[in-house]
């Protein structure tokens, strides 16, 4: 059986090559709603919906755990998941807030994510969890997102916005610093540089990846032999799809698939929102 990875779009395949590396012979399913993307900006009601939604897509085709990449539904939504579907469920927000908290040494930690992320103050609520003590400096900079979508990652007007947004980290004198988006850690080199190496910056998306991992070999649901392959379905096919698909995978994508959305009924009254296969066609095969 597959791992199953979904995100709003196309970010959460910086997870999947961090678990490519990591196991190397997993077979994924990867889900990308590429067709209501972004969820960053969306009311926490509708994140949940798409994010039930994506998860139902990826466990009707049986995957043995559903790991949801993208950190606006893992901030909104997880909970709702772990508890609808009987596979291990795993977020960002737990690996990334381990990490944060083993790194600090102040114990005053930055997090930066979408507004939807963000406003949930789901980042603050697990690291509190974890220790009370523990200061948090949380702030939304949604125009990272686009700029790493526009291949914009070492960009000057990139610095500048990185600038603006981190200034108060170094003010507050964080001296961690959680990337709480998909997109994010593709700016690694530019936020660390931004900070001037005062602040350690952790990728929760990596930290997620040792966390499938550990959680496969622990329930001894490894694969042993052969290439993992990878499949990958969008709710939308855009032109540049795989140009951009491999900026964040770091790879030219195998297989992609169109996941269309269709109106069904259910229980012949609610109306609800499902993915149908676009049989004939196929995208970008190699
Ligand atoms: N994947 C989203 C996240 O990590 C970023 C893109 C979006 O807003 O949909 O929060």
């Amino acid at each position: 059986m597959p791992i199953g990875v979904f995100d709003s779009g196309i970010g959460g395949l910086t997870i999947v090559k961090e678990i490519r590396r990591l196991l190397p012979k997993e077979d994924i399913l990867y889900f990308g709603d590429t067709a209501r993307l972004p969820y960053g900006s969306k009311s926490p009601e509708l994140i949940r919906r798409y994010a039930l939604e994506d998860a139902h897509f990826l466990y009707e085709r049986k995957v043995k755990i559903i790991v949801v990449a993208c950190h606006s539904a893992s901030s909104w939504a997880l909970s709702e998941i772990k508890r609808s579907f009987p596979v291990p469920v795993v977020g960002v927000l737990e690996p990334g807030t381990k990490a944060a908290l083993a790194a600090s040494k102040r114990k005053k930690i930055g997090v930066i994510g979408t507004k939807a992320t963000i406003s949930s103050g789901a980042y603050e609520r697990v690291l509190r969890e974890k220790d009370k003590e523990v200061e948090i400096v949380a702030k939304a900079t949604p125009l990272l997102v686009p700029l790493v979508e526009e291949d914009f990652l070492t960009h000057p007007v990139t610095k500048i916005v990185c600038r603006e947004y981190l200034k108060v980290f170094l003010t507050e004198g964080v001296d961690v610093l959680l990337l709480g988006c998909t997109h994010y850690p593709l700016l690694r080199s530019v936020i660390s540089e931004v900070l001037k190496g005062k602040v350690k910056v952790i990728d929760a998306g990596k930290e997620t990846a040792k966390e499938v991992k550990r959680i496969i070999e622990e329930r001894g649901m490894k694969k042993s032999s052969g290439r993992g392959k990878l499949k990958i379905y969008l709710s939308d096919i855009t032109p540049e799809f795989e140009k951009i698909a491999q900026v964040f995978l770091g790879e030219k994508p195998e297989v992609i698939l169109r996941a269309s959305l269709r109106e069904i009924t259910h229980n012949g009254k609610r109306k609800v929102l499902n993915f149908q296969l676009d049989k004939e066609k196929k995208y970008g095969i190699i």
